[in-house]
């Protein structure tokens, strides 16, 4: 059987990509060290200190919102996770730019991380125009799938928020179908112009700007029970 059909946990997409510029390097070489989450059993809050709480962003990018967000609210803490070695050296630059210092990273498989939190220990999480793996064969390889939800509805505190956003129809029908079913979420759209509008405090990424799915992005928003 192939991995596709097992759907089995192997991190698809690019690591690595174009050379890193010099200044980008450094910063790998020397601040993603001391900001790296570490490995094993964590509680995140642990951290951040003094900060009320806990976010995270899986698959950031360039990591314009993870930091724009960080920036936005210094009373919480940020994990963010991103496989693509040039994306994080792309938010490196904007942490030491913006001097933030509420940002923590994970370069590798956001799930391995979050394998690694208690229960109810997160406040807020975006998965913001994740891979869309368009081709019904490659559905599997899609991050959103009822397993992830169900890790996700584990560590999210009672009242914490998810965010998913895409460009693409099916993948924004199936995620809904599979976060509803979970039966730990609520979703917060009461009419369809309030998943079809970005939300007031969503900050534009990188991704999105490339406008590549088959319709305008769909933002929707949950609350963990
Ligand atoms: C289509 S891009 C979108 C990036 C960003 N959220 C944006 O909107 O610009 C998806 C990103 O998710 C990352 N990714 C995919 N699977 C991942 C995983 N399991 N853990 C961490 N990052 C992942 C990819 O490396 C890629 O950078």
């Amino acid at each position: 059987m192939k991995d596709d059909e097992r759907g089995t946990r192997r991190l698809y997409g690019r690591a690595v990509g174009k050379p890193l510029s010099k200044r980008q390097r450094g910063l790998v070489d020397t601040l993603l060290p001391k900001l790296a989450i570490p490995e094993g059993a964590l509680d995140p809050a642990s951290l951040f200190h003094g900060k009320r709480e806990v976010w995270l962003e899986i698959g950031f990018g360039g990591g314009e919102q993870l930091a724009g967000q960080a920036a936005r609210h210094p009373e919480a803490g940020f994990l963010g996770a991103e496989a693509f070695l040039e994306g994080v050296a792309k938010l490196l630059t904007q942490i030491e730019e913006g001097k933030l210092s509420n940002i923590r990273i994970r370069r590798g498989d956001a799930r391995e991380l979050i394998d690694q939190l208690p229960l109810a220990s997160l406040d807020r999480i975006f998965v913001l125009f994740p891979d869309p793996w368009p081709k019904a064969r490659h559905r599997k390889r899609r991050l959103v799938q009822p397993d992830f939800v169900t890790e996700l509805a584990r560590v999210m505190k009672p009242g914490a928020r998810l965010r998913f956003a895409t460009d693409w129809a099916d993948y924004a029908n199936r995620a809904l179908a599979d976060i509803l079913r979970d039966g730990r979420f609520d979703w917060t759209a009461q009419r369809a112009h309030e998943w079809r509008k970005p939300p007031a405090d969503h900050i534009t990424t990188r991704y999105q700007e490339k406008r590549l799915g088959d319709c305008t992005p769909v933002f929707l928003d949950f609350v963990r029970r």
